[in-house]
């Protein structure tokens, strides 16, 4: 991974996140079991990478002055932990996949939307003002950590259930 700044490693991290959703949101379209694999190893490497973002990337981030743009991903990373639990709940209790499908085309498209500003506007602005000790830190970090039992996102749980 040497060579590559955090924008791109935590841009690579995105794409890892989507493969596993892809792989669920294919089973929703099929006619087999829903994947539900896909769909525990999608939650949780999502919010491990945004308790890396909120804990370790934003914070150098919003010293330096980025306030707006940050408010804006913490209220996305918010609905987007509040849907993530909708759709555990859903396939844990059997829902039809008709609802689940429902709920997953709400939390992709804020994903996406979500990704998308992320890596067009905050990763760059962030790799100009990350020294490289933070930046080595937040590698290891999203690579070897697990995010800590009962962490929940800033603004999880603002949205009705
Ligand atoms: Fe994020
Ligand atoms: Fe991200």
């Amino acid at each position: 991974m040497s060579g590559q700044t955090i924008g791109q490693v935590l841009e690579d991290d995105h794409h890892r996140i989507d493969r596993h959703f892809a792989a669920f949101a294919a089973s929703l379209a099929g006619d087999g079991a829903v994947a539900e694999d896909e769909l525990a190893a999608g939650i949780t490497a999502l919010k491990h990478h945004i308790w890396v973002e909120e804990e370790l990337h934003f914070p150098p981030l919003r010293a330096a002055g980025l306030m707006g743009p940050i408010m804006v991903m913490l209220k996305e990373h918010g609905e987007l932990w509040d849907l993530l639990d909708r759709l555990e709940a859903q396939v844990a209790e059997a829902a039809a996949v008709a609802e689940i499908s429902a709920t997953w085309q709400v939390a992709a498209a804020l994903l996406e939307a979500h990704n998308a500003k992320e890596e067009q506007i905050l990763y760059p602005s962030g790799d100009q003002v990350l020294d490289t000790d933070t930046a080595a830190d937040i590698q290891d970090c999203l690579v070897n950590e697990t995010t800590p039992e009962g962490w929940v996102a800033q603004m999880a749980g603002r949205t009705a259930g």
